[in-house]
């Protein structure tokens, strides 16, 4: 199966920004552990901290790959044209969140991509990403 980890705002800065709250590990190190746990997955990874260079991704993956993995960051709660992309795209889309947004601040209640997503995984840690993995891989 062919699975992308899209990954929005900020996310670059895992393992540095509010490790409180996000942790201490790096994407890159979480990643090649996850990538190494599944050898049957085609497993890639995009990050930007630029909405349009996210919608491309988009667009570009959305009609050919089995899955996407999507944590929009803070583009989340604001972002009309990702929620749109997410609509436009064939490709099932998870949306992700490494916090429980919901006992946070009430503007990160606010989702516009979880109205089509097929599912979302939230407040999980980093660990979230891969129970996401698991549901791609488990039919
Ligand atoms: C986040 C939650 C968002 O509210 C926040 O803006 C992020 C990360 C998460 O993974 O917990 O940047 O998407």
């Amino acid at each position: 199966k062919k699975i992308i980890i899209i990954n929005g705002p900020n996310l670059n800065l895992l393992g540095k920004r509010e490790t409180n709250i996000y942790g201490n590990l790096t994407f890159m190190e979480f990643f090649d552990s996850v990538v190494e746990k599944y050898p049957n997955v085609a497993l890639e990874h995009f990050q930007s901290n630029i909405e349009g260079e996210l919608i491309d991704k988009l667009q570009e993956v959305g009609f050919t790959y089995d899955g996407v993995i999507l944590n929009a960051a803070a583009y989340t709660h604001t972002s009309v044209g990702i929620g749109d992309a997410v609509k436009a795209i064939t490709t099932p889309v998870v949306e992700v969140h490494i916090s429980n947004t919901f006992s946070r601040e009430k503007f990160r209640h606010k989702s516009f991509i979880s109205p089509n997503a097929k599912g979302v995984i939230l407040g999980f840690g980093l660990q979230s990403y891969e129970l996401a993995i698991e549901s791609f891989t488990s039919n």
